[in-house]
């Protein structure tokens, strides 16, 4: 079936957001991906809430990222037992999400490499008092690239908040973000 790219606008409110964003993505219809809508299934609405309870209270997240030569170590804690409940909710969410190819995301150019290669990536998720360590690691080292590149991704919500998801979003939709 022939490739073509889908762009949806929506309104994010009702998923938890404080303010009206535009969702803009682009989806691969027709592809191994195709069906999988990022926002139709039953834990979307769950998973937003998280996403937006740690983007409200990002100033109360430390993280840290090391790149493995085949891969990524992440520590990311919060000494904030709500926010802590969210990194490790979200975290045991995400994996399950990509371990069965369940896609999740709005503005992220990494996160369909990551979905696409599921296969290739090998997860392994330890959970301390404050938070999750993740380790990824993939014989792929293209998918080794990206997902150094996600992590960095995560760190720039972690340090901006809202902000960097509005960056994100304008990125996405070909605006340039204002300073
Ligand atoms: C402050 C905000 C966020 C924090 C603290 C956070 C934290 C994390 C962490 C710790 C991981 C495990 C991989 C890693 O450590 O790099 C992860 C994976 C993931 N996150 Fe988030 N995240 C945030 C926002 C988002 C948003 C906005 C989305 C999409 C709408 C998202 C979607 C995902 C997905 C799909 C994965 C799985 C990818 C993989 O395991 O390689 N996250 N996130």
């Amino acid at each position: 079936m022939k490739r073509s790219t889908k762009l949806a606008l929506g309104i994010a409110t009702a998923a938890g957001f404080g303010f009206a964003i535009a969702v803009a993505f682009a989806h691969p219809m027709g592809g191994p991906m195709a069906g999988a809508m990022q926002h139709g299934d039953a834990s979307f609405a769950d998973d937003m809430r998280l996403v937006h309870a740690m983007l409200v209270d990002n100033t109360k997240i430390k993280r840290t990222v090391t790149n493995l030569s085949d891969g990524i170590r992440t520590v990311t804690e919060s000494d904030d037992p709500g926010v802590a409940r969210a990194i490790k909710a979200h975290v045991a969410s995400m994996e399950k999400r990509l371990y069965e190819g369940r896609v999740f995301n709005l503005f992220s150019p990494t996160i369909p490499v990551l979905f696409e290669n599921r296969h290739k990536i090998k997860t392994v998720v330890e959970t301390t008092a404050k938070g999750s360590i993740v380790t990824q690691t993939t014989d792929d080292p293209k998918v080794a690239d990206a997902l150094q590149a996600h992590a960095l991704e995560v760190n720039e919500l972690v340090r901006d908040g809202m902000a960097a998801m509005r960056r994100n979003m304008q990125a996405r939709m070909g605006h340039t973000a204002p300073r």
